[in-house]
Protein backbone atom coordinates (compact mmCIF):
# COMPACT_ATOMS: atom_id res chain seq x y z
CA UNK A 1 0.00 0.00 0.00
CA UNK A 2 1.35 3.69 -0.58
CA UNK A 3 2.76 5.80 1.86
CA UNK A 4 2.21 9.33 2.15
CA UNK A 5 4.26 12.26 3.74
CA UNK A 6 1.94 13.49 6.58
CA UNK A 7 1.47 17.30 5.94
CA UNK A 8 5.07 18.58 5.69
CA UNK A 9 6.27 16.19 8.42
CA UNK A 10 8.75 13.16 7.81
CA UNK A 11 5.93 10.85 9.07
CA UNK A 12 5.77 8.35 5.94
CA UNK A 13 2.24 6.92 6.59
CA UNK A 14 -0.17 4.33 4.81
CA UNK A 15 -3.37 5.76 2.56
CA UNK A 16 -5.51 3.59 4.55
CA UNK A 17 -5.49 4.22 8.54
CA UNK A 18 -6.78 1.37 11.13
CA UNK A 19 -9.49 3.79 13.43
CA UNK A 20 -9.84 2.21 16.87
CA UNK A 21 -12.87 3.34 18.11
CA UNK A 22 -14.85 0.06 17.96
CA UNK A 23 -12.11 -2.18 19.49
CA UNK A 24 -12.98 -2.09 23.20
CA UNK A 25 -15.35 -5.10 22.89
CA UNK A 26 -12.58 -7.07 20.56
CA UNK A 27 -11.32 -10.57 22.64
CA UNK A 28 -7.61 -9.97 22.94
CA UNK A 29 -6.23 -12.94 20.46
CA UNK A 30 -8.87 -11.43 17.71
CA UNK A 31 -7.26 -7.93 18.39
CA UNK A 32 -3.92 -8.98 18.39
CA UNK A 33 -4.92 -11.06 14.96
CA UNK A 34 -6.65 -7.94 13.63
CA UNK A 35 -3.82 -5.34 14.29
CA UNK A 36 -0.80 -8.17 12.67
CA UNK A 37 -3.14 -8.45 9.71
CA UNK A 38 -3.34 -4.47 9.51
CA UNK A 39 0.22 -4.52 9.25
CA UNK A 40 0.70 -7.21 6.65
CA UNK A 41 -1.58 -4.95 4.37
CA UNK A 42 0.86 -2.44 4.70
CA UNK A 43 -1.36 -0.12 7.14
CA UNK A 44 1.27 1.20 9.83
CA UNK A 45 -0.96 4.29 10.86
CA UNK A 46 -3.63 3.14 13.65
CA UNK A 47 -6.17 6.55 15.20
CA UNK A 48 -6.87 6.69 18.63
CA UNK A 49 -9.10 9.04 21.04
CA UNK A 50 -8.74 9.49 24.65
CA UNK A 51 -12.83 8.90 24.30
CA UNK A 52 -12.90 5.62 22.60
CA UNK A 53 -14.39 3.28 24.56
CA UNK A 54 -13.97 5.46 27.89
CA UNK A 55 -10.15 4.97 27.67
CA UNK A 56 -10.58 1.33 27.01
CA UNK A 57 -9.49 1.15 23.45
CA UNK A 58 -6.46 2.48 23.80
CA UNK A 59 -5.62 0.43 27.08
CA UNK A 60 -6.24 -2.73 24.70
CA UNK A 61 -3.66 -1.54 22.23
CA UNK A 62 -1.21 -0.50 24.75
CA UNK A 63 -1.19 -4.17 26.19
CA UNK A 64 -0.63 -5.11 22.45
CA UNK A 65 1.73 -2.77 22.31
CA UNK A 66 4.17 -3.97 25.25
CA UNK A 67 3.58 -7.91 24.29
CA UNK A 68 3.08 -8.34 20.68
CA UNK A 69 3.87 -5.08 18.56
CA UNK A 70 7.18 -3.38 18.07
CA UNK A 71 6.53 0.78 18.99
CA UNK A 72 9.13 2.02 16.30
CA UNK A 73 7.56 -0.32 13.49
CA UNK A 74 4.19 2.20 13.61
CA UNK A 75 2.86 5.27 13.94
CA UNK A 76 0.18 6.05 16.72
CA UNK A 77 -2.15 9.21 16.78
CA UNK A 78 -4.63 10.04 19.32
CA UNK A 79 -7.40 12.72 19.92
CA UNK A 80 -8.46 14.59 23.00
CA UNK A 81 -10.88 17.27 23.30
CA UNK A 82 -13.79 16.15 24.24
CA UNK A 83 -15.29 15.67 27.70
CA UNK A 84 -18.53 14.07 29.56
CA UNK A 85 -19.62 16.37 31.77
CA UNK A 86 -20.27 15.43 35.53
CA UNK A 87 -24.40 15.99 34.45
CA UNK A 88 -26.43 13.03 32.84
CA UNK A 89 -25.60 13.28 29.16
CA UNK A 90 -23.54 16.70 29.01
CA UNK A 91 -21.24 16.23 26.46
CA UNK A 92 -18.32 19.79 26.01
CA UNK A 93 -15.25 20.48 24.57
CA UNK A 94 -12.54 21.72 26.18
CA UNK A 95 -9.33 23.04 24.74
CA UNK A 96 -7.69 24.70 27.70
CA UNK A 97 -3.85 24.29 28.24
CA UNK A 98 -4.26 22.15 31.35
CA UNK A 99 -6.29 19.85 30.24
CA UNK A 100 -4.94 19.14 26.67
CA UNK A 101 -1.72 18.57 29.09
CA UNK A 102 -3.23 16.15 30.98
CA UNK A 103 -5.32 14.22 28.44
CA UNK A 104 -2.09 13.36 26.97
CA UNK A 105 -0.81 12.01 29.94
CA UNK A 106 -3.67 9.39 30.41
CA UNK A 107 -3.47 8.89 26.91
CA UNK A 108 -0.05 8.11 26.82
CA UNK A 109 -0.49 5.98 30.11
CA UNK A 110 -3.34 3.92 28.82
CA UNK A 111 -1.48 3.44 25.49
CA UNK A 112 1.95 2.30 27.52
CA UNK A 113 3.73 4.05 24.94
CA UNK A 114 5.86 6.94 25.75
CA UNK A 115 5.07 9.52 22.49
CA UNK A 116 2.95 9.91 20.49
CA UNK A 117 3.59 10.21 16.52
CA UNK A 118 0.56 13.09 16.06
CA UNK A 119 -1.82 15.02 18.66
CA UNK A 120 -4.95 16.04 16.96
CA UNK A 121 -7.38 18.45 18.79
CA UNK A 122 -11.31 16.44 18.31
CA UNK A 123 -13.63 19.30 17.86
CA UNK A 124 -13.57 23.09 17.61
CA UNK A 125 -14.25 24.51 21.59
CA UNK A 126 -16.50 27.48 20.89
CA UNK A 127 -14.20 28.81 23.50
CA UNK A 128 -10.89 28.08 22.57
CA UNK A 129 -7.91 30.32 23.25
CA UNK A 130 -5.23 29.45 20.44
CA UNK A 131 -2.61 30.92 22.83
CA UNK A 132 -3.67 27.88 24.84
CA UNK A 133 -3.51 25.45 22.67
CA UNK A 134 -0.29 26.62 21.27
CA UNK A 135 1.52 26.63 24.86
CA UNK A 136 -0.01 23.37 25.34
CA UNK A 137 1.77 21.64 22.30
CA UNK A 138 4.70 23.31 23.08
CA UNK A 139 5.23 21.83 26.70
CA UNK A 140 3.80 18.47 24.97
CA UNK A 141 6.63 18.60 21.85
CA UNK A 142 9.54 19.97 24.58
CA UNK A 143 8.73 16.97 26.65
CA UNK A 144 8.93 14.42 23.85
CA UNK A 145 5.74 13.26 24.72
CA UNK A 146 4.08 14.31 21.18
CA UNK A 147 5.86 15.01 17.82
CA UNK A 148 3.37 16.62 15.85
CA UNK A 149 0.07 17.85 15.72
CA UNK A 150 -2.95 18.41 13.83
CA UNK A 151 -6.92 19.06 14.68
CA UNK A 152 -10.08 17.48 13.55
CA UNK A 153 -13.35 18.59 12.07
CA UNK A 154 -11.89 22.17 12.44
CA UNK A 155 -13.11 24.60 9.47
CA UNK A 156 -10.98 26.14 7.63
CA UNK A 157 -10.79 29.43 9.01
CA UNK A 158 -10.63 27.85 12.75
CA UNK A 159 -7.70 26.06 11.17
CA UNK A 160 -5.75 29.38 10.06
CA UNK A 161 -7.05 30.49 13.13
CA UNK A 162 -5.16 27.96 15.70
CA UNK A 163 -2.42 27.66 12.98
CA UNK A 164 -1.70 31.65 13.27
CA UNK A 165 -0.74 31.33 17.11
CA UNK A 166 1.00 28.00 16.99
CA UNK A 167 4.60 28.20 16.03
CA UNK A 168 4.98 24.34 14.50
CA UNK A 169 2.91 23.65 11.31
CA UNK A 170 -0.13 21.81 11.48
CA UNK A 171 0.11 18.55 9.74
CA UNK A 172 -3.52 16.89 9.85
CA UNK A 173 -7.25 17.42 9.93
CA UNK A 174 -9.11 14.62 9.98
CA UNK A 175 -13.11 14.86 8.98
CA UNK A 176 -16.29 13.49 7.64
CA UNK A 177 -15.69 12.25 4.02
CA UNK A 178 -17.57 9.24 1.89
CA UNK A 179 -19.39 8.49 -0.74
CA UNK A 180 -22.66 9.20 1.06
CA UNK A 181 -20.89 12.31 2.93
CA UNK A 182 -19.56 14.00 0.50
CA UNK A 183 -20.30 17.34 1.53
CA UNK A 184 -16.54 18.60 1.28
CA UNK A 185 -16.71 18.11 -2.46
CA UNK A 186 -20.35 19.28 -3.11
CA UNK A 187 -19.69 23.37 -2.72
CA UNK A 188 -17.14 22.74 -5.02
CA UNK A 189 -19.03 20.67 -7.94
CA UNK A 190 -22.18 22.50 -7.72
CA UNK A 191 -20.22 26.11 -7.53
CA UNK A 192 -21.61 29.73 -9.21
CA UNK A 193 -25.68 27.62 -9.32
CA UNK A 194 -28.27 28.55 -7.54
CA UNK A 195 -28.73 25.01 -5.92
CA UNK A 196 -28.56 23.77 -2.08
CA UNK A 197 -25.11 22.02 -2.39
CA UNK A 198 -23.98 25.39 -3.51
CA UNK A 199 -23.39 26.09 -0.15
CA UNK A 200 -20.04 26.26 1.49
CA UNK A 201 -20.02 24.71 4.91
CA UNK A 202 -16.16 24.70 5.61
CA UNK A 203 -14.63 27.46 4.46
CA UNK A 204 -13.29 25.96 1.19
CA UNK A 205 -11.45 23.06 3.24
CA UNK A 206 -10.44 20.58 0.72
CA UNK A 207 -8.95 22.98 -1.50
CA UNK A 208 -6.90 25.46 0.89
CA UNK A 209 -5.74 21.93 2.96
CA UNK A 210 -4.45 21.42 -0.52
CA UNK A 211 -2.52 24.90 -0.95
CA UNK A 212 -1.35 24.65 2.92
CA UNK A 213 -0.32 21.16 2.38
CA UNK A 214 -2.12 19.69 5.40
CA UNK A 215 -2.89 15.86 4.78
CA UNK A 216 -6.64 15.28 5.13
CA UNK A 217 -8.24 12.12 7.12
CA UNK A 218 -11.14 11.37 5.98
CA UNK A 219 -13.14 9.22 9.53
CA UNK A 220 -16.37 6.68 8.81
CA UNK A 221 -16.06 6.30 5.28
CA UNK A 222 -19.33 3.90 5.09
CA UNK A 223 -21.49 6.34 7.10
CA UNK A 224 -24.51 8.24 5.48
CA UNK A 225 -25.61 11.43 7.72
CA UNK A 226 -23.83 12.08 11.05
CA UNK A 227 -23.36 8.47 12.20
CA UNK A 228 -27.13 7.95 10.41
CA UNK A 229 -26.25 4.44 9.21
CA UNK A 230 -23.56 2.83 7.19
CA UNK A 231 -24.45 2.35 3.09
CA UNK A 232 -23.50 -1.02 2.36
CA UNK A 233 -26.73 -2.32 1.40
CA UNK A 234 -29.28 0.35 2.90
CA UNK A 235 -32.42 -0.04 0.75
CA UNK A 236 -31.94 3.67 0.87
CA UNK A 237 -28.56 3.60 -1.20
CA UNK A 238 -30.27 0.98 -3.66
CA UNK A 239 -28.11 2.36 -6.75
CA UNK A 240 -25.32 3.40 -4.97
CA UNK A 241 -24.47 -0.27 -3.63
CA UNK A 242 -25.52 -1.54 -7.18
CA UNK A 243 -22.85 0.79 -9.09
CA UNK A 244 -20.24 0.07 -5.80
CA UNK A 245 -20.92 -3.87 -6.72
CA UNK A 246 -20.34 -2.97 -10.53
CA UNK A 247 -17.54 -1.36 -10.05
CA UNK A 248 -16.21 -3.81 -7.47
CA UNK A 249 -16.73 -6.69 -10.13
CA UNK A 250 -14.80 -5.13 -12.89
CA UNK A 251 -11.71 -4.19 -10.37
CA UNK A 252 -12.21 -8.01 -8.26
CA UNK A 253 -12.99 -5.80 -4.81
CA UNK A 254 -15.86 -5.50 -2.73
CA UNK A 255 -18.30 -2.96 -2.39
CA UNK A 256 -16.28 -1.15 0.87
CA UNK A 257 -12.96 -1.23 -1.05
CA UNK A 258 -14.57 0.73 -3.82
CA UNK A 259 -16.08 3.16 -1.47
CA UNK A 260 -12.62 3.59 -0.17
CA UNK A 261 -10.72 3.67 -3.61
CA UNK A 262 -13.21 6.71 -4.20
CA UNK A 263 -12.28 8.37 -1.23
CA UNK A 264 -8.10 7.54 -1.89
CA UNK A 265 -8.91 8.89 -5.88
CA UNK A 266 -9.08 12.25 -5.33
CA UNK A 267 -6.38 14.25 -5.76
CA UNK A 268 -6.26 16.07 -2.34
CA UNK A 269 -4.32 12.31 -1.63
CA UNK A 270 -6.13 11.81 1.73
CA UNK A 271 -5.70 9.15 3.63
CA UNK A 272 -8.76 6.93 4.65
CA UNK A 273 -9.71 5.60 8.57
CA UNK A 274 -11.90 2.82 8.05
CA UNK A 275 -13.60 1.40 11.78
CA UNK A 276 -14.10 -2.31 10.61
CA UNK A 277 -13.79 -4.86 13.43
CA UNK A 278 -14.03 -7.78 11.12
CA UNK A 279 -10.80 -9.11 9.48
CA UNK A 280 -11.37 -10.47 6.46
CA UNK A 281 -13.28 -7.00 5.86
CA UNK A 282 -10.27 -5.24 6.67
CA UNK A 283 -8.12 -7.37 4.20
CA UNK A 284 -10.79 -6.75 1.66
CA UNK A 285 -10.48 -3.10 2.17
CA UNK A 286 -7.12 -2.55 1.97
CA UNK A 287 -6.76 -3.63 -1.87
CA UNK A 288 -8.57 -0.52 -2.56
CA UNK A 289 -4.94 0.51 -2.38
CA UNK A 290 -3.93 -1.10 -5.49
CA UNK A 291 -7.07 0.33 -7.52
CA UNK A 292 -7.43 3.94 -8.91
CA UNK A 293 -10.70 4.51 -10.31
CA UNK A 294 -10.81 6.83 -13.35
CA UNK A 295 -12.97 9.94 -13.71
CA UNK A 296 -16.20 7.96 -14.96
CA UNK A 297 -16.29 5.66 -12.37
CA UNK A 298 -15.69 8.32 -9.54
CA UNK A 299 -18.98 10.55 -11.04
CA UNK A 300 -20.71 7.37 -11.13
CA UNK A 301 -20.00 6.83 -7.54
CA UNK A 302 -20.97 10.69 -6.42
CA UNK A 303 -24.10 10.80 -8.66
CA UNK A 304 -25.46 7.01 -7.28
CA UNK A 305 -25.11 8.30 -3.89
CA UNK A 306 -27.91 11.06 -5.11
CA UNK A 307 -25.53 13.78 -5.62
CA UNK A 308 -26.10 16.07 -8.45
CA UNK A 309 -23.49 16.53 -11.25
CA UNK A 310 -25.03 20.08 -12.97
N1 LIG B 1 -12.44 12.60 14.22
C1 LIG B 1 -13.66 12.22 14.42
O1 LIG B 1 -14.54 13.01 14.82
C2 LIG B 1 -14.05 10.78 14.16
C3 LIG B 1 -15.40 10.42 14.21
C4 LIG B 1 -15.72 9.09 13.96
C5 LIG B 1 -14.73 8.15 13.65
N2 LIG B 1 -13.43 8.54 13.64
C6 LIG B 1 -12.35 7.58 13.31
O2 LIG B 1 -12.72 6.91 12.12
C7 LIG B 1 -12.68 5.51 12.33
C8 LIG B 1 -13.70 4.85 11.46
O3 LIG B 1 -15.00 5.18 11.95
P1 LIG B 1 -16.21 4.17 11.86
O4 LIG B 1 -15.85 2.87 12.46
O5 LIG B 1 -17.39 4.90 12.36
O6 LIG B 1 -16.34 4.07 10.28
P2 LIG B 1 -16.53 3.00 9.16
O7 LIG B 1 -15.26 2.29 8.90
O8 LIG B 1 -17.18 3.76 8.06
O9 LIG B 1 -17.65 2.01 9.74
C9 LIG B 1 -17.35 0.88 10.44
C10 LIG B 1 -18.65 0.22 10.84
O10 LIG B 1 -19.37 -0.18 9.66
C11 LIG B 1 -19.56 -1.59 9.70
N3 LIG B 1 -19.45 -2.11 8.32
C12 LIG B 1 -18.56 -1.74 7.38
N4 LIG B 1 -18.79 -2.43 6.23
C13 LIG B 1 -19.84 -3.22 6.46
C14 LIG B 1 -20.54 -4.18 5.66
N5 LIG B 1 -20.21 -4.42 4.38
N6 LIG B 1 -21.57 -4.84 6.22
C15 LIG B 1 -21.91 -4.62 7.50
N7 LIG B 1 -21.27 -3.74 8.32
C16 LIG B 1 -20.26 -3.05 7.80
C17 LIG B 1 -18.46 -2.11 10.58
O11 LIG B 1 -18.78 -3.36 11.09
P3 LIG B 1 -17.63 -4.51 11.18
O12 LIG B 1 -16.83 -4.16 12.38
O13 LIG B 1 -18.43 -5.75 11.32
O14 LIG B 1 -16.84 -4.44 9.91
C18 LIG B 1 -18.38 -1.02 11.63
O15 LIG B 1 -19.40 -1.16 12.59
C19 LIG B 1 -12.89 5.32 13.82
O16 LIG B 1 -12.36 4.08 14.28
C20 LIG B 1 -12.15 6.49 14.38
O17 LIG B 1 -10.78 6.15 14.46
C21 LIG B 1 -13.09 9.84 13.87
Amino acid sequence: MDRIKLGDSELEASRIVLGCMRISEMETNALARHISTAIDCGINLFDHADIYGRGECERKFGRLLTTELNREDILIQSKCGIRQGSGKDIQYYDLSKSYIIDAVDGILERLSTEYLDLLMLHRPDALMEPEEISEAFDTLYDAGKVRHFGLSNFNATQFDFVQKYVGRKLITNQVQFGPAASHMVNSGIQANTPFDGAADRDGGLLEKSRLDNVTLQAWSPFHYGYFEGIIMDDPKFEALNEVLDDIGRSHGITKNAVAVAWILRHPATMQTIVGTTDTSRLEDIAKAGNVRLNREEWYRIYSAAGNMVP
